[in-house]
């Protein structure tokens, strides 16, 4: 069975993500800082927990070394809750930048020889419409997006040779447990109206396109983004 590595696996879209792999036939790794989420998710979807914060380099190398060889990571691990560029703390910068760019890095520096170890494999990084669109409540987290994007790319160029394909998904507004909460009442429809297809998303959603892009169908895609948000980032709608 092939494994998948999944990270921010415990709830949202991380969780979904696992439970489609695993219909998919993977062997999945449930990895998130809070390993009772991570255990529920395994629970599940057949697979094991691992408790791992992407921030620790050393921790990151050591889930991965459980394992000989790897086909698919997901970098979905990422937070986004950020006052205005002006107001931002330095403590909220650093781990902004830990969990949303060094997080990805990591990671891939310890699964990618477990995937060259299987004869290839597929990064799916998790970026957001922010990264296009930007948005003016979360500060800085468009910035790490974008930077997210960039690594996509750069990743694709240098692991193609090695038959790994990189690429990213940028969800729009996606109802998941860590942002149910801009969705309450009639929030969520007033929301749904900004969107193109006048309705927002679910997890499920995103874990079809992450299925499409950890299986073979996907076989000459690489360096891409793919925004699955309903059309927000295709420009700006007439009012
Ligand atoms: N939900 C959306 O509308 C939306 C839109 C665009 C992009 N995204 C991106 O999708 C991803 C998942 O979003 P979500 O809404 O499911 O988030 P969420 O907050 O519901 O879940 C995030 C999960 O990541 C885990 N996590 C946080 N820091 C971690 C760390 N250092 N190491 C390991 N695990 C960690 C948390 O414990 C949690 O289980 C994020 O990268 C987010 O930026 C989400």
């Amino acid at each position: 069975m092939p494994v998948a590595a999944v990270t921010g696996a415990g709830q949202g879209l991380g969780r979904a993500d696992c439970l489609r792999l695993a219909e998919d036939g993977f062997d999945v790794m449930c990895l998130d800082l809070n390993l009772d989420a991570a255990r529920e998710t395994a629970e599940l979807c057949g697979g094991t927990a691992f408790q791992l914060d992407v921030t620790d380099r050393a921790a990151v190398f050591a889930v991965a070394d459980q394992i000989p060889e790897c086909f698919a990571l997901v970098n979905n691990a990422g937070i986004w809750n950020f006052p205005s560029i002006l107001d931002v703390t330095e403590q909220q910068m650093q781990s902004v930048i830990e969990v949303n760019i060094k997080g990805i890095v990591w990671c891939c520096q310890a699964f990618v020889p477990k995937m060259r170890a299987g004869g290839g494999g597929s990064i799916v990084n998790m970026s957001s419409g922010a990264a296009w669109t930007n948005s003016p409540d979360v500060g800085i987290y468009p910035a790490t997006k974008a930077a997210v994007e960039s690594l996509t790319k750069t990743l694709a160029l240098e692991l193609g040779v090695d038959n790994i394909r990189s690429n990213a998904i940028g969800p729009g507004l996606i109802v998941s447990d860590g942002t149910a909460g801009n969705f309450q009442g009639d929030r969520a429809n007033e929301r749904a109206q900004g969107v193109p297809m006048k309705r927002v998303g679910a997890p499920a959603d995103i874990a079809d396109v992450v299925s499409f892009l950890c299986s073979n169908d996907s076989r000459y895609v690489s360096g891409q983004v793919i925004y699955v948000d309903g059309a927000i980032t295709a420009g700006a709608m007439k009012r």
